[in-house]
């Protein structure tokens, strides 16, 4: 008899950036953010693409902005997400700083991304002026992400996390990014804080799979972070996220309870207890 017990994930192939490229205009593209071992387990059998976002230092690190997050940070969360995730294509953020010098700088970054944390490929963010950049990775090996539209990484230029390609202007020059990006070599695009109308736009306008966070549902996939969706960063909801679950308030009543029997003495009980001559 064929063991059943096997869940449905474990026997799906693991995705690769080019197997995610063939999905322009198809099934749309499930992503999520990912930033440790236990998360990347539980999201692998439904996702297609999980980002290590440098989320992770707003989200995990509690700073203000993406900007203080480092390559040594991100390598060793890429790391374990890598190790739990079975089925998805992980892709690693490149943070502020890595990249943003030289092509050369931003190869040395990506190389150890692939190296030590084992990730199918980078993030990074930029229109045309990051162009170059993405044809020397991807001509050396190394897939891209692309990541037009609002930048978290340049808020402190952009005036903030704000809605862009509200001006014709504005809208000119995103989709000149994304054309630079999509013609440099990316594999796929995420489009992020855009009016509904530059998302489509935007992806009439590509080959290559575009994948949408605020940006409507004009794209061929779209990403949420993850502590966002369960409702486990609280600290503010734009108005882009749905809420799936509210972890916080539940975690924070499960730890009352653990307070109070600990402080009444209800725990440890004695089955939580060893004795002599118990197992
Ligand atoms: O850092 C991040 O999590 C991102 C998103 C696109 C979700 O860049």
């Amino acid at each position: 008899m064929p063991d059943t017990s096997e869940p449905v994930s474990a026997a799906k192939t693991k995705l690769s950036p080019a197997d995610l490229r063939t999905r322009k205009g198809a099934t749309p593209i499930v992503c999520l953010t990912a930033y440790a071992t236990p998360m990347a387990r539980i999201i692998d059998p439904v996702a297609d693409l999980i980002l290590v976002g440098d989320s992770l230092g707003m989200v995990v690190y509690g700073f203000e902005t993406t900007v203080p997050v480092t390559l040594e940070m991100m390598l060793r969360h890429g790391e374990a997400v890598v190790r739990g995730a079975k089925h998805a294509c992980v892709i690693l953020d490149l943070p502020f700083g890595t990249y943003q010098e030289s092509p050369r700088q931003a190869f040395r970054s990506a190389a150890r991304a692939l190296a030590e944390a084992g990730v199918a490929g980078v993030k990074i963010e930029g229109g045309e002026t990051m162009a170059e950049t993405v044809r020397f990775l991807v001509e050396r090996g190394v897939p891209v992400l692309g990541h037009i539209g609002l930048q978290p990484q340049s808020a402190n230029t952009m005036g903030g996390f704000r809605a862009q390609g509200r001006s014709e202007q504005d809208q000119a020059r995103i989709l000149a990014d994304a054309r630079a990006v999509a013609a440099a070599g990316a594999f796929a695009l995420v489009v992020e804080g855009v009016t509904e109308s530059l998302a489509r736009a935007v992806t009439d306008a590509v080959e290559i799979p575009t994948i949408g966070i605020g940006a409507s549902s004009h794209c061929d996939g779209q990403i949420l972070v993850t502590d966002d969706v369960i409702g486990l960063f609280t600290d503010f909801k734009p108005r882009f996220v749905k809420r799936y679950a509210e972890l916080a308030p539940q975690i924070a009543r499960a730890v009352e309870a653990y307070a109070d029997d600990v402080r009444s003495r209800r725990f440890p009980a004695p089955e939580h207890t060893y004795g002599a001559g118990k197992k």
